[in-house]
């Protein structure tokens, strides 16, 4: 872990370096030339922008509702401060349209590059063929934007990793067979929704098919229980019956008419797949509140403050930490790379509907009770101060 972080402390102090000369290029009160890609290397450490000077980097993120996406933009600003920088930094309120007027009002402004997470993979596209038409470079961030070319870069963790580690750890916790198993998905709109489970069911399937696992609120996963490799349409009727669009009243309310629906005999002892924090707490809140409910497993992503206490006070099992340090550092090395006229570097592709988009995804981290406080607190990604009870 910590070779690890000094790694990528080390990449995003490199990067802010080059960042900086990239603003005295392109920020209106720079007069400088732009200082060839070699040179960057050269630069003093103490390099800092010039007061007021304008990045030439837009950033959109989906909505201030989740806990998630206000992390990264705290993330966002504590890189940039590092290098005198102000990024700007919209919010899209969950609505495709706002999202556009975003990307037009950055393209407006004369940023060259923008980093952009989609609300809505498809509908996206749009905004992203906009960028592309004003001459703008478009990273994709943490969501792919699908069924366009018009995308230069995507940084993302493993999101396939994602659901695999969700699914070992309910996995790893199945003692006995004809385990009720509840499956809880993201929004059907976001191309992550479509990795995390696909990760998930790899894993869970062939315990479901074995018998230890018996889904008890999909027809259609059931239906498929047999079926190691879903195809993307059978994801997406899966999906349908167990979305919560990343809402966690819609989780909660989904949670209760499963509940509702199911009988004493279904409870018990069960294992739910949620997909991320926010729903996560939302569905074992919901759980932990039916008396038929003994025990239960739940599973969760983001590392959330709100679920890191949750798991500390095991009223959450695990999340899965995606090192938001690491996605805006990539972000940023990428961004830089195409202000110098050059190519980020590609460790994989995604595959967007329309072409290989070229990537690079970063690993994730299993967190338990048993490893929060090395994963979460010694790694300085938080403070001991932010929780209560730390084991
Ligand atoms: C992200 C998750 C997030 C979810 C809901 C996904 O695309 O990868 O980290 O929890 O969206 O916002």
């Amino acid at each position: 872990m910590k070779p690890r972080n000094n790694r990528i402390m080390f990449a995003l102090f490199s990067v802010l370096i080059s960042a900086s000369m990239v603003l005295t290029a392109c920020g209106g009160a720079a007069t400088t030339a732009a200082p060839k890609p070699t040179e960057a290397a050269a630069a003093p450490a103490a390099t800092v922008a010039p007061a007021g000077a304008k990045l030439a980097v837009g950033i959109v993120l989906p909505t201030k509702n989740e806990p998630r996406w206000i992390q990264d933009e705290t993330r966002f600003k504590d890189a940039f401060a590092k290098i005198g920088v102000t990024p700007e930094i919209l919010f899209s309120e969950g609505d495709s349209a706002k999202e556009k007027a975003n990307v037009e009002s950055l393209i407006s402004k004369g940023v060259k590059v923008i980093i952009l997470t989609p609300q809505d993979g498809k509908a996206a596209a749009a905004a992203a063929e906009a960028a592309r038409a004003a001459g703008v470079k478009v990273i994709a961030y943490d969501r792919l934007i699908l069924n366009t070319d018009a995308v230069d870069y995507y940084v993302t963790f493993d999101s396939m990793a994602v659901g695999a580690a969700q699914a070992k750890y309910l996995v790893d916790n199945a003692k006995g067979t004809g385990l009720p198993l509840y499956l809880y998905a993201g929004a059907a709109s976001d191309n992550n929704a479509f990795l995390f489970f696909e990760g998930a069911w790899e894993v869970l399937q062939p315990k479901i098919a074995d018998g230890t696992f018996v889904i008890k609120n999909s027809s259609e996963a059931t239906a498929l229980k047999d079926k190691p490799k879903l195809t993307r349409d059978e994801e997406a009727k899966i999906i349908g019956q167990i979305t919560t669009d990343w809402k966690f009243d819609v989780a909660k309310n989904l949670a209760e008419s499963n509940l509702t629906a199911a009988k004493d005999a279904d409870k018990g002892n069960v294992f739910i797949l949620a997909p991320n924090d926010g729903t996560s707490r939302a569905i074992a809140d919901t759980f932990a509140a039916d008396k038929a409910v003994t025990k239960y497993y739940i599973t969760g992503q983001d590392a959330e403050k709100p679920s890191v206490q949750y798991i500390i006070d095991g009223k959450q099992s695990m999340t899965v930490l995606k090192d938001v340090r690491t996605l805006v550092s990539d972000a940023i090395t990428a961004a830089v790379a195409f202000l110098a006229g050059k190519t980020p570097v590609q460790t994989s592709t995604y595959n967007n509907g329309k072409f290989e988009v070229p990537a690079k995804p970063s690993e994730v981290i299993t967190v338990t009770k048993d490893n929060v406080k090395q994963a979460i607190i010694d790694s300085g990604y938080y403070q001991a101060s932010d929780f209560t009870g730390l084991p």
